[in-house]
Order: structure tokens, then sequence, then C-alpha cells
């Protein structure tokens, strides 16, 4: 038996629900109404534009869809998925949402690999496994270790390099003992860390990541700071650093690399112009006997 269908067409219930959304104040109106759309119905933006008499069953599941992203709960929570590099990841409760702005690190680090047949990488603090999925799509030849120290988010790390070529580990990705047997042979490491600070007011929809995905002790710097001198360890000479980091430590973070005994460090802004990740690397002629600084 076909389900009723309501006289209303899906140009018309996505329009109530640009409205709807628009005045709660979600900030993307018109991209949510769609994409839940899409999702809720399995059709295309074309195909919705052109379908008439939405299912009454649909219709009821959109609306509830809508009313749920109205009470802030993130687009990706809702449709199970987050755009990511050139796909999607599945994501829900319990892991970090990647972020756009993270593929501009995932570029610089396709960069400094492009000359190094089969590298080494590691990616550390790896939540839904975003970069080193996005580095094994683009580098099948790479051995990626994706280092996750939540046992939430590494069940979705698990399920997204499923079929990948890269390797998730449930580990605190600080400690001196974490792959250790990989020390002075990394290519590169990279790393989008913990690293609001503790004081700062998020909207909602960041509220609703892991907060050990978000927020780190000592103004934000508390994980950056750690990995920093493990970084320094897993690398061979010659090898390089990306990790992300809050606008505010715009000069911390550069300062405290140079301090450690990194070179070419080098801070990178996003889209926007904020200060987003800072790069460094290892000289070719560091010794592999020379001792992490403590500082
Ligand atoms: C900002 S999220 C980033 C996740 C992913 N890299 C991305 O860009 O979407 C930071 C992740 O680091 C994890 N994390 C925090 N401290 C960690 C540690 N010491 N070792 C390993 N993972 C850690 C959190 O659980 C969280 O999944």
């Amino acid at each position: 038996m076909s389900e009723s269908r309501t006289a209303l067409s899906w140009s018309e219930a996505i329009r109530e629900a640009r409205a709807r959304l628009a005045q709660a104040g979600v900030a993307s109106p018109r991209t949510d109404a769609d994409l839940l759309a899409m999702h809720v119905s399995g059709l295309s933006r074309t195909r919705l534009l052109i379908a008439n008499g939405v299912p009454a069953q649909t219709l009821r599941a959109y609306r509830d869809l809508v009313q749920r992203r109205i009470d802030r709960q993130p687009l990706q929570h809702l449709t199970g998925t987050a755009a990511f590099w050139k796909g999607e990841l599945a994501v829900g409760p319990g892991v970090f949402v990647p972020r756009p702005e993270t593929e501009l690190l995932v570029e610089w680090a396709l960069g400094v690999i492009a000359d190094i047949d089969s590298p080494l990488i590691i990616d550390a603090c790896a939540g839904s496994g975003a970069i080193a999925w996005a580095l094994a799509g683009e580098r099948p030849d790479a051995t990626i270790w994706a280092v996750e120290a939540d046992p939430d988010a590494f069940e979705w790390l698990e399920h997204n390099l499923k079929g990948t070529t890269a390797t998730g580990l449930c580990a605190d990705a600080t400690e001196f003992t974490t792959l250790s047997d990989l020390d002075g042979q990394v290519d590169l490491v990279v790393s989008n860390p913990p690293y609001v600070p503790e004081t700062v007011e998020v909207s909602p929809e960041v509220l609703a990541d892991p907060t050990m995905a978000v927020f780190a002790a000592h103004e934000g710097m508390a994980v950056i700071n750690d990995l920093t001198f493990r970084a320094h360890q897993w690398l061979r000479p010659g090898g390089w650093f990306g990790c992300e980091h809050d606008d505010s430590h715009v000069r911390a973070v550069p300062a405290l690399w140079r301090a450690v005994g990194f070179v070419e460090v080098t801070d990178h802004e996003d889209l926007a112009g904020r200060s987003r990740f800072t790069t460094g690397g290892l000289s070719p002629h560091t010794s592999t006997d020379e001792e992490t600084p403590h500082l």
C-alpha cells in the first residue's frame, strides 16, 4: 500500500522550513532546510524542486528534523554525515564533526609528502579519522596511523577508516610510549587537537562535540604542548609537523616550536584570515641521537 500524500510540494515544505530556521536564528537556514529535505526524502536537490505531494510520514519526519535543528542539534548529527575533502564521513554524538577549514591542513600535508615514496604518517588526535581518511584516499601508498584517545570517537574512526590503508590506534597521542617503535622514522605528523581555551564561550553546535575534542587546559595549549614534544621524537630528520590551533595561539605555538628545535616554522591563516595552523620541520641534519629538549 502506498503512503498517503499531502497537498504540500517539497518546494513549499522547504520554504516553510527555511522560514522556521531563519526565525530561530540558525546560521544557514537555506542550506540546512535543503540538506535535511534531501536526507529525509533521498531525492536530489533538482528532483525536490519538481516533486509534488510530500508523503505524510516523510513530511512529519522532515518537520521533526527541522525542529531538532532549531533546538541547535548539529546538522551533521541529524544527517549522520559530514562533508569532508572529496567525500563524506560518518559522524554523530560522541565524535567531533570535522570542519572544512581542516582541509587546508590536508592540502599542506599532501604538498610536503608529494615527493616522498610510501610516506609514514601519524594523524594524532584523529577523531572521526578525517585527516587520515583524506590522506589515505590521496596517497594509498602511505602508511598512516590514526591515533585517538576517546573510545567513543574511536568507534566512529574505525568505521570511517574501514577499506582504507590507514590504521586506527586507540591511545593517548601525547604519551611517549604510543607508537614509540616509530620514533625517528616518521615523515609527517598532522594533528587537529583540542585547543579551545576553557574560558571561551562556544555555540550550542560546538557544545555538541565531545568536551575533550574541543577544550584544552593552559589557555588551550595543554595538548599542543605535549604533542609538540611527542611529534619531535616521532619525526625523522627532515620530517614535518602540521598542527591546528586557536587563533589566540598565533605567537605561542610558533615560539614553542622554535624553542623545541623545529625549523622553517610558519603560521597559516584560514580563508577567513584567522591564524589556523602552524607547520614546521626537523632539520635534515638533526641527529637521531639528539634528545628532544625538555623546556
Ligand atoms: C578537534 S578534534 C579533531 C578530530 C579530527 N582530527 C578532525 O580534524 O576532525 C580532537 C580529537 O582529539 C582527541 N584527543 C584529545 N586528547 C587526545 C590525546 N591526548 N590523544 C589522542 N587523542 C586525543 C579528542 O578525543 C578528539 O577526537
